[in-house]
């Protein structure tokens, strides 16, 4: 019989911004203000993500649309690919994400595509270091992931190739 192989993620759900540290409130209100920030005529679904470098200086992208659909990009993406273009040595410990409908005040859930995971994930092997992910829940909560591992579980990195 075949062995399965079991994956565990870890999650906190934290019900409230008074349950984040001072860094993590300051990062998603930067990540919500950012959002506002959004390039985003054709889906109105507005992105913001703000990074925490190791020198505790914040990093911040939105999602930039375009005519032809493809062509645009992810706030995650946004962020880390312009920060490791003007800081390629300096190593990430926080990334935070929130989104809003253009039309509503309120944040939604934030869940990082597959292809932003991915991008994640190289930053992390690169660092060699964790980086921890507070994403937007449902209701006011937060969800915080210890590792960008957790949020792509059997990844594809480096270490395949
Ligand atoms: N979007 C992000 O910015 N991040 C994600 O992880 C999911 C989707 C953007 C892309 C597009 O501009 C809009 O949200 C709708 O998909």
């Amino acid at each position: 019989m075949a062995s399965e192989l079991n994956i565990q993620i870890c999650i906190d759900v934290l019900d409230s911004a008074e349950e984040l540290n001072q860094q993590e409130r300051d990062a998603m209100l930067l990540a919500q203000e950012t959002a506002n920030d959004a390039y985003a005529p054709y889906s109105n679904f507005l992105v913001g993500a703000a990074l925490v470098l190791e020198d505790d200086t914040m990093f911040k992208g939105s999602n930039q649309e375009n005519a032809a659909y493809p062509s645009g990009l992810c706030a995650e993406r946004t962020a880390l690919f312009a920060m490791s273009a003007y800081y390629p040595n300096k190593k990430i410990k926080l990334i935070a994400v929130t989104a809003r409908r253009r039309s509503e005040q309120h944040f939604l859930p934030a869940m990082p595509c597959g292809a932003c995971r991915q991008v994640m994930a190289e930053y992390e092997h690169k660092q060699e270091e964790p980086i921890p992910v507070l994403l937007q829940g449902p209701e006011g909560k937060f969800y915080r992931l210890r590792s960008v591992s957790d949020l792509l579980p059997f990844q594809f990195n480096r270490e395949h190739l």
